[in-house]
Parts: structure tokens; sequence; C-alpha cells
């Protein structure tokens, strides 16, 4: 089993390095419509099973690397120069530190770096910002020193930072390999060649505040407690079928049947756990009912729900006043 310091070494080995004054990139967040949840190597955030998102835009994360004038390094995140020892900041260096050793960056050439990065997320979206953190960091890395790493690279080794970031690296509708590799090499995202323009995201946040089991946790929990989670991979592997023909067929009913119902399934195997791991609150649960009895009725309305009370809508194009009307709360996602 690889570390992670080794595990960037096999991809970034051989690459040299050329380093730039300045280099900026951009990553949408996603979300998943067949969700990731439990590692089967949580050192190098391998996932157990598949999973495949939608990018949610132009929400995201940008992030600029450039020289520190002082000479140390600095994390700016949305504005805010971060302490040292601030943990984003530590997480973010920790991430840096994994260019900069496997690139073998001579101490004296070690360049001091200042990572300015800003999410356009608005506060209290109830969309990680992790995924498209890291993503945008691994981007703007590989342009800082010319690296000219492959889509797949460069989602292998986001995923060291967050396993959503994976899948941030590409856009549109994007598949994640599990793998089978001990050393994870086989473990990496991939864009699916098809667009899908009608397919409308909302967001509804139900509360803003960071959530109480961080998703790490959540999973370790549930996959060494809960005794739904034997099913998961295989309610995995059934969903992924569904969604890939959904997505083929432009087939709105099955693509949000089967996005409903593995998000459910995802969080009745977590309130299985012992302590149960609830992320709902009671204004979610009435947004699923309202969700539920709106489609009895005749709207075609489906939802998602991650690691927390937020609720995603999906929809179709044709159906966004209606759906406006019913939640004026929603924020329609820029796709
Ligand atoms: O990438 P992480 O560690 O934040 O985990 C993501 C977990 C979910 O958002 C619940 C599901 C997913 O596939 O994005």
């Amino acid at each position: 089993m690889l570390t992670k310091s080794e595990f960037a070494a096999r991809i970034l080995n051989g690459h040299t390095p050329s380093i730039k004054e300045k280099a900026t990139a951009f990553a949408s967040a996603n979300i998943a419509l067949v969700k990731y949840w439990g590692k089967r190597d949580s050192r190098l955030n391998l996932p157990v099973t598949d999973s495949l998102s939608i990018d949610l835009g132009s929400l995201g994360t940008e992030t600029t690397i450039e020289h520190s004038p002082d000479g140390q390094d600095t994390v700016i995140l949305n504005g805010n120069k971060l302490a040292q020892d601030d943990p984003f900041a530590v997480k973010v260096i920790n991430f840096v530190d994994l260019f900069r050793n496997a690139l073998n960056q001579a101490a004296a050439n070690r360049p001091a770096l200042t990572i300015t990065t800003n999410n356009n997320i608005p506060t209290g979206a109830g969309v990680a910002s992790s995924a498209s953190g890291f993503a945008a960091l691994t981007k703007a890395l590989d342009q800082f020193f010319s690296l000219g790493l492959a889509g797949r690279e460069l989602s292998l080794l986001a995923n060291l930072g967050s396993g959503s970031a994976s899948r941030s690296i590409f856009k549109g509708f994007v598949y994640r390999h599990a793998g089978t590799d001990p050393d994870g090499m086989d473990s990496y995202s991939e864009p699916l060649p098809c667009t899908w323009p009608e397919l409308k995201i909302g967001l509804i946040t139900v509360s803003a505040k960071a959530k109480r089991v961080s998703s790490r946790d959540g999973m370790e929990r549930t996959v060494a407690t809960s005794p739904l989670y034997k099913k998961w991979p295989d309610q995995v592997k059934s969903d992924l079928a569904k969604m890939l023909d959904a997505i083929k067929a432009k087939d709105f009913e099955l693509l949000g049947a089967t996005a409903e119902s593995n998000a459910l399934a995802m969080h009745e195997c977590m309130r299985a756990a012992t302590p149960p791991l609830n992320y709902f609150e009671p204004e979610t649960e009435a947004i699923i009912s309202k969700v539920q009895k709106l489609r009895k009725e005749g709207l075609p309305i489906y939802l998602t729900i991650d690691a927390g009370p937020n609720v995603k809508l999906l929809y179709l194009n044709k159906d966004e006043e209606k759906v406006r009307t019913e939640f004026p709360d929603m924020r329609v996602v820029n796709r």
C-alpha cells in the first residue's frame, strides 16, 4: 500500500517541471447522481464503489498560485489570509507539498507559494467546496509547474485531496472508477461523451451550518457498523447501469428516480449505523414529502441529497416556472 507521497511521486516522476510566475485554474463543483460512500483505502481515499456525477457549471472554485514575496507559504481563502496553523491552510500546503516533494524541488530551489482560492459557491448553498477546491488546486499546480498532465492523472491526484474532487476535474457527466489496484492507479474519473442541456439542477438550502460529522468520519462509521452497508455496493452497481441507460436515452424519469432512490438508500445506510448518522433536518423531510407529492400530482421532479440537510432538485427546463413557484427559495444552477 502506498502513502499519499508515494502515490503522487508515481504519477509525477518523469515530469520535468518548469516553474511559471503565476497560474490560475477554475473547477466546477459537482453533485453525484450515484453516490460514493465508503473507502476501500482510507489513506489514499480510494472508494469502495464507482460513482457518477454532474458538474455545477459556474459554481466552483478559482485558485491562483504564485511566488510568495516574503518567502513564506501563504493561503488566502475568499479574501482572508489564513494563519499558518489554520486547518484549511495546513491541508492546502500539505497537498502542494505532494507536488513540490515529488518534483524534487531542492530546498534552495523550493518555491514559497501564495495560494489564493475563491469559492463562488454562494455561502450556505449546501454544496461542498472541497471537490471544486482540490480540483482547482490540482489544475493550478499542473499549470504552475508546466507539467501538462492528462485529465486522468489530474483526477488521480485531485482524489488525494478529496474523493469527490477527482470528478470535478471534468465537466458534464463524469464517471468515477473505484478500481481494484491496491496502489489505486486505476481509481480515476473520466467524462462521459453525453450532454443534456435540458436537465436542470436547483439548490435548496435548509441549513448553512457546517456538517456535524465529516464525510470521512461518516463513511468510516457506516462501513464499520451499518448492517445495510453490505447491500450498498450492489445497489450502486444496479443504479449505475440504470443511470448510464438514462443518460444515453435522455430518459429523465429513469435518471431522476435512480438518483433519488440512490441518495435515499445512502441515507438509510447511514441511519442504520451505530450510533445512527442522520444528516437530515425536519425541513429536509418536509421537502422530500413535497417533492414526492408533486410528482404524484404529475410534476416530473426528483431530488438528491449529500452528507448534509440540503436538497438538490432535478427537473427539466420546460418545468422551471412550475418548480420555482413551488420552491421560491431555490437557486437554479447555471450550467
Ligand atoms: O469527497 P468527499 O469525501 O467529500 O465525499 C463525498 C460524499 C458525497 O458527497 C455524500 C457523495 C459523493 O459522491 O459526492
